[in-house]
């Protein structure tokens, strides 16, 4: 189904826009401040790159800082990462600041499609004199850019006094560049500063990805959602890993792609759950549960008004329904549900049972199949779907650390499974 399905770049960008929440808020802040800086210096140093993807050098620049502080520092991350309120104070207060542009580049390489020279002026741009030519302009666009955000960060107003203090630090700067100074300077100097980096309309962007290309970002925003907790780490990966494997051994590899994308997605509403909800380590109560609920509806709004292609939000959105109707949140019955979004059913219940959670240790893997095999008993799981996993498991076909394009730095200090409910 839906051959040559496209998803468009605004659809990413949108959603990274909801991260701006709980611990993400002030870091996913500095990166759109970044973005829009560095576009607009590389619009007025009329560099040959595409603008969009210098926009996303500078969502991502330093995408790999969260999973560092997350991984190596998880305290400090849970309270303290969307508090602080001053960049500097971050990147002295671990090694993270240091670490994190070879972590973010690392995370990068899995974005093919995103121009080399500006994954690189990423990893270079603590250091930009180490690169040449473009790449070298580049990246000091990219420091330039992260000094007036990071500094943009300690104002309440970006008027007189930030204005005052910033112009004076990059005029006096010892490394970048007089063409870069010059044309940071005259953007600060515009009266729409503040305006462009704060308030300037959405991004828009016409560039269609193939489902493979927005996956490869997709999966950067799941790193985000699932490093929120260590229990949740893997999941969304493997629910997409699994889902995949099973569409491919029972429909094509187009399903497999496309369910791939939703097993990604399918619990993005969950960053709108609270940090104290998320790491709470007992089961949780009735009313909790209810709250925890709300994440297929959240899921269901933050992909639907992202732009993403309906099907794909359908089949993320249905993923605790059941086929005897005793699902949510809209209690949909076997009439109702789809084959793509019956594999979602199955393969997020297989991932959830053989991960560890903060109540119960992990599953085996004949353990959890039991444990399935009364769902589908009870009428509520595809006892087809079940059995094609059956067999991709059992001809050892899901090799699953394998596929994990998290960098070995972080896969090997993290956990080995995790939890997610
Ligand atoms: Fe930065
Ligand atoms: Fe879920
Ligand atoms: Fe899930």
């Amino acid at each position: 189904m839906n051959l040559n399905l496209t998803v468009s770049l605004n659809a990413f960008v949108n959603m990274f826009r909801e991260f701006e929440i709980h611990e993400y808020s002030f870091f996913i802040k500095h990166a759109f401040r970044v973005a829009k800086i560095v576009r607009e210096l590389s619009k007025f140093l009329s560099l040959p790159v595409d603008s969009d993807y210098v926009y996303l050098m500078g969502l991502l620049h330093q995408i790999g800082l969260p999973l560092i502080a997350a991984t190596e520092h998880p305290e400090f991350f849970r309270q303290k990462f969307g508090k602080i309120s001053d960049m500097e104070e971050l990147s002295k207060t671990f090694s993270g600041g240091e670490k994190h542009p070879i972590v973010s580049k690392q995370i990068l390489s899995s974005v093919r499609f995103l121009p080399q020279n500006l994954s690189n002026a990423i990893f270079y741009h603590r250091d930009p004199s180490k690169c040449m030519d473009l790449e070298r302009t580049l990246s000091y666009s990219l420091m330039t850019a992260d000094i007036v955000a990071r500094k943009a960060a300690m104002y309440e107003s970006l008027h007189s006094k930030f204005l005052e203090e910033t112009v004076y630090e990059i005029k006096e700067h010892k490394e970048i560049p007089d063409t870069v100074k010059d044309a940071m300077l005259k953007i600060l100097s515009r009266y729409s500063f503040a305006y462009l980096i704060d308030d300037q309309p959405r991004f828009f962007s016409e560039k269609e990805l193939t489902l493979e290309e927005f996956g490869s970002l997709a999966k950067l925003l799941v790193f985000l959602l699932d490093f929120r907790s260590t229990f949740t780490r893997n999941h969304s990966i493997l629910v997409a890993e699994v889902s995949k494997k099973i569409a491919e051994e029972i429909l094509s590899e187009e399903d497999g792609r496309l369910v791939y994308i939703a097993g990604l997605l399918h619990d993005i509403g969950k960053i709108r759950i609270s940090p104290q909800l998320l790491h709470k380590a007992s089961r949780l109560n009735e009313q909790e549960m209810f709250v925890m609920k709300t994440h297929v509806l959240e899921t269901y709004k933050i992909l639907s008004e992202s732009g993403i292609a309906p099907c794909v939000t359908n089949i993320a959105a249905a993923h605790h329904e059941r086929l005897d109707g005793s699902g949510y949140p809209l209690g949909l019955t076997a009439k109702n549900l789809m084959i793509h979004q019956r594999i979602l059913q199955v393969a997020d219940v297989f991932v959830a049972l053989i991960e560890e959670r903060p109540y119960r240790r992990a599953l085996s893997v004949p353990e959890a199949f039991e444990i399935l095999e009364s769902e589908i008993e009870r009428g509520r799981l595809d006892t087809r779907i079940f059995e094609a996993l059956k067999q991709i498991i059992n001809e050892g076909n899901l090799n699953i650390p394998e596929s994990f394009l998290i960098p070995d730095y972080i896969r090997f200090s993290s956990s080995k499974f995790s939890e997610g409910r």
